[in-house]
C-alpha cells in the first residue's frame, strides 16, 4: 500500500470548523497538507457567525505540529469566495486542493417552502460552490495541478421529503462537477463528488442515536482524501460513502429504442407500445459529455 502525502500541497476545506470538513482538515495537515480553514461559524440553519469554529480547528492541527491558518468568510459571496482563495495565495502561494464542504439545512415540505428558505440553500451550497471554485479554478489552471471534491448529497441524488431546496441545491453541485470535469481536464485538474451519510450537527436529529454514533465523519475523510490525492486520476465521479461503505453511483444513459426513420412523424401511441424498453435501463451506462448521447440519435440524423 503506498503511503497517501499532501507534502508541499495546499488544501482549502470549507465549513471546516465542524464535521465532516473538520476531519478533513485535520487528516490532510496530518498528513502533509497546508490547510485553509473556512468556516463562517454560524448555527445549523445559516444564522450567526463566530470566529470560533475555524479557530479552534486551526489550533488543533498546529497542536498536532501542522499547518493552518483560519478564514472567517462566508462561501455564498463572490468576495468571500475569492478571499478564502486569497487567504490560501497570501499564506501558503497556491491552490492544490478544494473541499466544497460548506453546508446548511432549512427543511420544510415544498408546499410550505418559503422563498427565503430556497434561496438561502441554493446561495450558500450550489452559489457558494461557485464562489469559491472560481478562483480557485484559475489558480490551479495557472499550476497545470487541482483537485476538487464537492459535496452533494443522497437527498438530492434519490429524493428526500422535506429537502427541496437543499436536494436541488446539491444536484446543481453535480451538474458544476460535470463541466468542470471536461473543463479542467486538460490542466490536470480532477473533480468528483461525494454523497456522504455521517454524524454531524446536520444528521443529528434525523438518524436514529446507535445508528449516529456508528456513522463517524472519519468514515468519509479516507475517500475525500484519495479523491483529493495525485494517486487519484478520476474524474467526474459520484461516491456514496457510509460507515465503511464506499460505492459509485452515476447519472446513467440506457439504449433505449429508435422509432421511425427521423424522418416520419412519431406517434405518442408509438411510446406508448415501447414504453417498457423507454423507461427500462438496459445496457444504460454513465456518459462523460453531452456529445456522447448524439451518438445514439446519429442513425436518425444521417
Ligand atoms: P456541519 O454542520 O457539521 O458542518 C458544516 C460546516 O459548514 C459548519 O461548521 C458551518 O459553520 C459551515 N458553514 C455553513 N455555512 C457556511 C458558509 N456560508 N460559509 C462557510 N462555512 C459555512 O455539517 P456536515 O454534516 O459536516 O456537512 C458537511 C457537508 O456534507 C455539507 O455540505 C452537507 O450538506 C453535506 N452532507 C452531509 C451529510 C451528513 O450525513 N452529515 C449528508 C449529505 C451531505
Amino acid at each position: 500500500m503506498s503511503e497517501i502525502r499532501f507534502d508541499g500541497r495546499v488544501a482549502i476545506v470549507t465549513g471546516a470548523g465542524a464535521g465532516l470538513g473538520r476531519s478533513y482538515a485535520l487528516d490532510f495537515a496530518k498528513r502533509g497538507a497546508k490547510v485553509v480553514v473556512n468556516d463562517l461559524g454560524g448555527a445549523r440553519d445559516g444564522s450567526g457567525a463566530s470566529h470560533s469554529a475555524a479557530d479552534v480547528v486551526v489550533n488543533e492541527i498546529k497542536a498536532l505540529g501542522g499547518q493552518a491558518v483560519a478564514n472567517y468568510d462566508s462561501v455564498a459571496t463572490v468576495a468571500g469566495g475569492e478571499n478564502i482563495v486569497k487567504t490560501a495565495v497570501d499564506a501558503f502561494g497556491k491552490v492544490d486542493i478544494l473541499i466544497n464542504n460548506a453546508g446548511i439545512l432549512r427543511d420544510k415540505s415544498f408546499a410550505k417552502m418559503t422563498e427565503d428558505e430556497w434561496d438561502l440553500l441554493i446561495s450558500v451550497h450550489l452559489r457558494g460552490a461557485y464562489c469559491v471554485t472560481k478562483p480557485a479554478f484559475n489558480v490551479m489552471r495557472d499550476n497545470q495541478y487541482g483537485r476538487i471534491v464537492c459535496t452533494t448529497s443522497g437527498a438530492g441524488l434519490y429524493g428526500n421529503f422535506g429537502q427541496a431546496n437543499y436536494s436541488s441545491a446539491k444536484m446543481g453541485l453535480v451538474g458544476l462537477m460535470n463541466v468542470l470535469n471536461i473543463e479542467g481536464a486538460k490542466y490536470n485538474i480532477k473533480t468528483n463528488t461525494i454523497a456522504p451519510v455521517a454524524a454531524s450537527r446536520l444528521t443529528e436529529d434525523v438518524l436514529p442515536p446507535d445508528l449516529f454514533n456508528k456513522l463517524k465523519p472519519d468514515y468519509i475523510m479516507p475517500i475525500v482524501l484519495f479523491l483529493a490525492s495525485e494517486a487519484n486520476q478520476d474524474s467526474g465521479m459520484i461516491f456514496n460513502c457510509g460507515a465503511g461503505w464506499y460505492s459509485r453511483t452515476a447519472i446513467v444513459c440506457a439504449k433505449g429504442v429508435t422509432i421511425g426513420d427521423g424522418k416520419r412523424p412519431i406517434k405518442p401511441e408509438e411510446i406508448q407500445d415501447n414504453w417498457s424498453v423507454i423507461k427500462g435501463l438496459d445496457e444504460a451506462k454513465p456518459l462523460g459529455s453531452v456529445a456522447e448521447s448524439f451518438e445514439y440519435m446519429m442513425p436518425l440524423l444521417k
